[in-house]
């Protein structure tokens, strides 16, 4: 089960809470069992993390009546009618080797008994077919707020996106006009970002293990001042009344979902990181994705080198890898952290990460990707421990961190995660600055304008909360959603 905060919203729809079915009568089919009521819940729970389409261990898929017929390597899974000739069951039973399910405890008696029974009984197919989520329907009022996990500020900081579960609302930084919301199909938004010259928004997320979805919002001169030709409304102009954002583009990518990443300094490209474990650049126009397998577990964060000819991304296999834009080329892996890496943010000197580990970290880019430097002389001469070269830890927070935003000198880092503050730091030297104090924790999102005056926090609870940099002092506190009963 998927157990990071972020999650806790997604895990609602994969949480399956398979009830055993009592055992039938030894003897003869029991009358009326059903694959969708007895069968189906047991293979989901005991033996679909290592037997669905995705992940097919021996090439047997048990996402399906069919597939499961289907069978695997050796051949059809079961005989109908006839349960003791049955491969599926002799495994279970451990009649024959490997036994299932592999390398854990053997279902109860009355688990295999519910599976023989079945195919006993002619394994029949009685599940309702559970179409693709192809629609997610945006209540128009919500009653409950639903997390925000990431807000972002326009490049002029007159803006603020804040992704909220499967819409982005963009709201003017200083409350004067209207929120605007953009529906999308993902299940859980995971980053929502601006370009650099902010005229595109993009949505990121996905459906776990179903598809991974990139959403992309041109800002459009609204009606109001296409009547008005002659006044030249600009995006964050005073009169935000005239500012639209409208869908430009939708992509599903993959299989799962997405997750946070960035444009590139030339706002040509999107680099995100994939539950998938891949790194994907996405253009913002037309053609191809491209995909880099770099990591072996999910890829929480990507950014980009301040030049954009590197990726920087972070990973829940505890490493940070650096890699060639161009060609996905890995140039250098950093695995100093203890812990899932959630969040990587680069200035022109360095990278930086945090996670779970709580201890934000700074790498000296050009010592990692230089050489391995040699320490003593003669015999005592021998290769130094090359990230203790070039890795920095900073103060340790709270708790775990979630997110991490700079300013665009980078001069300024901000950190959030499940304690009830943010805090501000110099770059380079790792001095904390300012804290901001009474944030709603768990923060799953945090953003500094360009400017680096104003910090946006996003809350488990829904609420986003913008405050003045350089006093720490709450400006605004909203919760971007309609909530129902508020008008
Ligand atoms: C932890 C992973 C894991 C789980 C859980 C698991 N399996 Fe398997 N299963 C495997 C692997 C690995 C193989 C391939 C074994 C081999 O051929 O050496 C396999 C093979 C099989 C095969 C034979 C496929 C073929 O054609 O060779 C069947 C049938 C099977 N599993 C059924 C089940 C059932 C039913 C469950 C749940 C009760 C289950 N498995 C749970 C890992 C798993």
């Amino acid at each position: 089960m998927r157990s990071s905060m972020l999650w806790t919203v997604a895990s609602v729809f994969l949480f399956w809470g398979g009830v055993s079915p009592a055992a039938p009568p030894e003897k003869g089919p029991a009358p009326g069992i059903s694959y969708r009521r007895d069968v189906a819940p047991i293979l989901k729970r005991h033996c679909t993390t290592c037997h669905t389409k995705n992940d097919a261990q021996g090439d047997l898929n048990l996402d399906s009546v069919k597939s499961f017929a289907a069978g695997g390597k050796s051949g059809p899974a079961f005989k109908a009618g006839k349960p003791d000739e049955s491969l599926v069951l002799r495994m279970l039973t451990g009649a024959r080797k490997p036994a299932m399910p592999y390398k854990q405890p053997p279902l109860s008696k009355a688990l295999v008994s519910a599976l023989r029974q079945w195919i006993l009984a002619g394994a029949k197919d009685d599940s309702i077919p559970t179409p693709v989520v192809e629609h997610i329907v945006l209540p128009r009022t919500y009653r409950i707020a639903p997390a925000v996990t990431s807000v972002c500020f326009s490049p002029d900081g007159k803006l603020l996106a804040a992704a909220c579960r499967s819409e982005v609302v963009v709201l003017p930084v200083d409350g004067k006009g209207e929120p605007q919301r953009l529906p999308t199909e993902s299940d859980l938004l995971t980053c929502v970002c601006f370009s650099p010259d902010g005229q595109t928004l993009a949505a990121v997320g996905g459906s776990p293990g179903q598809y991974g979805e990139v959403r992309l919002f041109a800002a459009a001169v609204g009606a109001a001042s296409r009547a008005a030709p002659a006044k030249q409304v600009r995006l964050g102009s005073p009169d935000l009344r005239g500012e639209t954002f409208q869908l430009r583009s939708a992509r599903r990518i993959g299989k799962d979902t997405l997750f946070r990443g960035g444009f590139s300094p030339d706002g040509r490209t999107l680099a995100l990181g994939g539950a998938d474990s891949a790194v994907y650049l996405v253009p913002s126009g037309d053609g191809e994705v491209r995909k880099y397998d770099l990591h072996s577990d999910w890829v929480s964060a990507v950014a980009w080198s301040v030049d954009g000819r590197l990726l920087i991304s972070g990973s829940r296999d505890k490493t940070i890898k650096v890699s060639l834009v161009e060609s996905g080329r890995l140039i250098r892996s950093i695995a100093t952290s203890t812990d899932y890496v959630n969040a990587v943010v680069s200035t022109p000197t360095m990278a930086i990460s945090a996670g779970r580990e709580r201890v934000p970290a700074t790498y000296d880019l050009k010592l990692a990707l230089g050489e391995v430097a040699l320490r003593g002389t003669g015999n005592e001469m021998g290769p130094d421990r090359p990230s203790a070269q070039y890795t920095r830890r900073l103060e340790t927070q709270p708790g775990e961190v979630h997110d991490l935003a700079v300013n665009a000198k980078r001069t300024l880092l901000a950190v959030a995660g499940n304690f009830g503050e943010a805090r501000l730091y110099a770059l380079p030297d790792g001095r904390r600055l300012a804290t901001l104090t009474g944030v709603p924790a768990p923060v799953y999102g945090i953003a500094l304008s360009n400017d680096g005056t104003r910090v946006a926090t996003g809350s488990y609870n829904g609420q986003v909360g913008i405050y003045d940099a350089a006093t720490g002092k709450l400006l605004r506190q909203l919760v971007p959603v309609p909530l129902a009963g508020k008008n």
